[in-house]
């Protein structure tokens, strides 16, 4: 069965500045390995993408090392507001981190969030890692200003609620959920096994993310690597690595019927596409074996993380190919695209 290539709307690339974690070669490996020919970057790198000079920095390194085609967000900072605007149309997005998470990026004012949502391009993505409360204040923002905001990875039962009661008022808000948090709960890991931004909800949170299938218009990975040592060490760092394991996990849930495989299509390409202006890959294509039977393992994967939240799951739906721009990138688990041969979608 052959599909688009698939977008990852919100990867963290780790390069410049943890290259241990993640470099661009290894992460757009491990884009390929799961059915990803387009990712967006996200700021929180060291250092921070919020400027002229560590855009061109974080592009250079992308473009040399990439192996897939990629888009690179700016972050919300406190002296940045008009150069951001300014840089909006080399960046994939601006990025807005509103609560405490991996990285410096945190923006605490209000006004400082009002000024930005403003200076922004309305036609140009806004992202916000909002939580709780916090999602409610960035929901009314974008209101009061009348402009579109993209939440990334909900969570919970009172933030989808929300989400879908701004929709429903007409509120120009899309939203984003992540494979971890459809498919664990905070029971299924351990100490810092478990730690990642937004934390892993209830029972209740997964059946709430379910039944508003219809609310959700994409799945975002969040691939957030870092190795096993941070992990099982004494401040282990939020997050989870996500490329390798999200397209089989949503094609073992369409196995089992609780979506179809346009569902899945339609929240991993043609919305994410669409929400954030990303432009057609030609020639591109990903050649699927939905019904081999394999498990989930990090050994044989390619992200520098070296383990994975879904080690020995049972999943149906492997990627056999990926064609990107005429080109075969990946086969039967062997990564074919060298580094550099990725493009920047904001050029
Ligand atoms: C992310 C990271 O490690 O960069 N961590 C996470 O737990 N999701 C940051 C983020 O996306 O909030
Ligand atoms: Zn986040
Ligand atoms: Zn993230």
């Amino acid at each position: 069965m052959r599909i688009p290539g698939l977008i990852d709307p919100h990867v963290h690339m780790r390069e410049p500045g943890a290259t241990h974690k993640e470099d661009w070669a290894s992460g757009t490996a491990a884009a390929l390995a799961g059915g990803f020919t387009q990712v967006l970057a996200m700021p929180n790198t060291d250092p921070p993408v919020v400027d002229g000079a560590s855009l061109e920095l974080a592009t250079d390194l992308a473009a040399k090392n990439a192996r897939c085609d990629y888009g690179l967000y700016l972050g919300a900072g406190a002296d940045n507001l008009a150069q951001a605007a300014d840089l909006a149309a080399k960046s994939a997005g601006l990025k807005l981190y509103l609560d405490q998470t991996y990285g410096p990026l945190r923006l605490d004012d209000m006004t400082l969030w009002l000024e930005h949502f403003q200076a922004w391009p309305t036609d140009r993505p806004l992202v916000a890692h909002a939580e709780g409360r916090t999602l409610a204040a960035a929901i009314l923002m974008a209101a009061l200003v009348d402009r579109p905001l993209h939440i990334a990875h909900v969570a919970t039962r009172e933030e989808i609620t929300l989400v879908r009661a701004a929709k429903e008022r007409g509120f120009k808000i899309t939203c984003e959920v992540a494979p971890h948090h459809l498919f664990l709960t905070k029971d299924d890991l351990q100490g810092g096994w478990a730690e990642v931004r937004p934390r892993l909800g209830t029972r209740e949170d997964v059946d709430a993310l379910w039944a508003n299938l219809a609310v959700i218009d994409c799945f975002a990975t969040d691939h957030a690597p870092h190795t096993a040592a941070e992990k099982a060490g004494a401040k282990p760092p939020p997050g989870f690595p996500g490329l390798e394991t999200a397209l089989p996990l949503m094609l073992t849930a369409v196995h089992e019927g609780r979506l179809t495989l346009e569902d899945v299509l339609t929240r991993m390409s043609g919305n994410v596409r669409r929400i954030f202006g990303i432009p057609a890959q030609p020639e591109t294509w990903v050649q699927l074996d939905l019904d081999a039977q394999h498990t989930l393992s990090a050994q044989g994967m390619h992200s520098k993380a070296g383990w994975t939240p879904f080690e020995g799951w049972a999943v149906r739906g492997l990627v056999r190919t990926v064609v990107l721009r005429g080109q075969t990138a990946f086969e039967n688990g062997v990564v074919l695209a060298a580094p550099g041969r990725g493009q920047c979608i904001n050029d």
